[in-house]
């Protein structure tokens, strides 16, 4: 059955879940108070960079599925379901901040006549949803009829589109037998397909979400903390996670060591974790999740460190290569990029960093150069960092290259270069954990 769904918030998370819920077969219409995103949007085009968004954004804006507004009023009784999108950024301390989420409730709620359901999609600390809905009934002329459920996102940058379309698993945190039966008509095509469907009280989805990226912050932690121990005692952590990844207990996904994890979601989202496990006296949590980010936070700064070695003890007004802005490949996203942190630590060091990234754009800011090219970037390099692993990266010609540098040198801070090639063109390669590689 089509259903009337809005979404509140437009920018990964929910322009991603507008286009996909009306490629599901429903009606959309996506909220935000960005007028020029809204604009961008309702022309078809995507104001991010993620594979297959855009593609989605023209097919449902054409075939009038889906819209945008800026308007609240447009949506407020029109949805049978209104999902929210909004961001959860760190706060003072690193709690989450769900000034947003406030926001947008405090906006729709005097707005909502009839009995309706409201669905989070956000990352949020256990009992934020409850709060939500004592907000939105209090001060809604629906009062009790309102009703919230939590269905969490699992959305990957890159990855988004496919994950929204084909998820792994869907959760529906609810305390109703009415707020499940619609979550099951919005998803009936995944459902129907046999996604795994965990349905479980509100509390349990919140959790569900902080959960996961705990356990993939702590599988990189733990894999770059190995690399430690094969640098020291002279192993090669690559062929260890690919040996005890063979074990389907373990996985070898999320077990690439180098410069440890970034990006809008992962170290936010287990810091308000951390946060919330202190104030609740759950110490054995935040003392475990403090020690997952002191090791990614370490291997940043070790690298830099490693940079300023190899440039002979000092970067000061030496020329760095810098290959990698944003926080992954595939994305555009550069939010608490550890390939940034690095530059940043680089210049403070007195470096004159060169930075390309084929996707990212940097505002101007102090320190570095944006430059257009991989030729631009090593033009006069002391240094070459390789800390972003974009697939062109891989296909380099290291014998061209060579002849930009003052010094064939390149640090692979992601250990995805093949180091043969690089060595047999007269370069010194040098990663982190592959002991044999100094
Ligand atoms: C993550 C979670 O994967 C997603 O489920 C959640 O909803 C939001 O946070 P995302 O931030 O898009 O998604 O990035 P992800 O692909 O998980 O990568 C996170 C970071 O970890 C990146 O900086 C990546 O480079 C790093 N990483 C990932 C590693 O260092 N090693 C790995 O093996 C995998």
């Amino acid at each position: 059955m089509t259903l009337q769904v809005s979404v509140i918030g437009t920018n990964y998370l929910g322009a991603t879940h507008a286009a996909g819920l009306a490629e599901f077969g429903h009606q959309v219409i996506g909220v935000d108070i960005d007028v020029d995103r809204v604009k961008t949007l309702n022309a078809g085009q995507s104001h991010i960079f993620e594979v297959g968004l855009e593609p989605l954004l023209e097919r449902h804006t054409a075939s009038g599925r889906l819209r945008f507004t800026t308007d609240y009023a447009e949506i407020a009784d029109w949805a049978d379901v209104h999902f929210l999108a909004l961001g959860t950024p760190s706060g003072p301390g690193g709690a989450a901040d769900l000034s947003q989420l406030y926001a947008a409730v405090d906006t729709l709620a005097p707005l909502l006549t009839k009995p309706t359901l409201v669905v989070g999609k956000s990352t949020v600390p256990v009992g934020t949803a409850m709060a939500l809905e004592e907000r939105l009934r209090s001060s809604s002329p629906a009062g009790n009829a309102i009703e919230v459920a939590w269905n969490p996102e699992f959305l990957r940058e890159a990855y988004a589109v496919e994950g929204t379309l084909r998820p792994d698993r869907l959760v529906f945190g609810t305390h109703s037998r009415h707020a499940l039966e619609l979550l099951e008509e919005i998803y009936a095509i995944p459902i129907t397909d046999r996604v795994p469907v965990i349905r479980c009280d509100i509390a349990t989805s919140e959790l569900i979400k902080a959960a996961a990226n705990a356990f993939l912050a702590t599988k990189i932690s733990f894999i770059n903390a190995m690399a430690q121990m094969c640098q020291a005692a002279g192993g090669d952590v690559v062929l260890l996670a690919d040996a005890i990844g063979y074990d389907e207990r373990i996985g070898r996904e999320f077990l690439n060591a180098g410069l440890g994890f970034g990006g809008g979601c992962l170290p936010k989202d287990i810091a308000a974790l951390a946060v919330q496990a202190e104030q609740l006296g759950v110490d054995v949590l935040s003392d475990f999740i403090r020690s997952v980010e002191a090791i990614n936070a370490g291997q940043r700064t070790e690298l830099a460190e490693l940079a300023i070695d190899q440039a002979g003890g000092s970067v000061a007004g030496k020329r760095i290569a810098v290959l990698g802005a944003a926080f992954k490949p595939g994305t555009d996203d550069t939010r608490n990029s550890p390939a940034l942190t690095v530059a940043d630590q680089l210049h403070a060091a007195g470096a004159d960093v060169r930075i390309y990234d084929p996707q990212a754009r940097l505002a101007p800011r102090e320190g570095f150069t944006q430059v257009a090219s991989v030729e631009q970037a090593l033009l006069g390099a002391e240094v070459v960092l390789h800390l972003t692993e974009w697939p062109e990266f891989r296909q380099l010609d290291p014998e061209r290259l060579g002849d930009l540098v003052r010094s064939r040198v390149i640090i692979d801070g992601r250990l995805k270069l093949h180091a043969p090639t690089w060595r047999n063109a007269g370069w010194k390669l040098v990663q982190i954990g592959r002991a044999n590689s100094l």
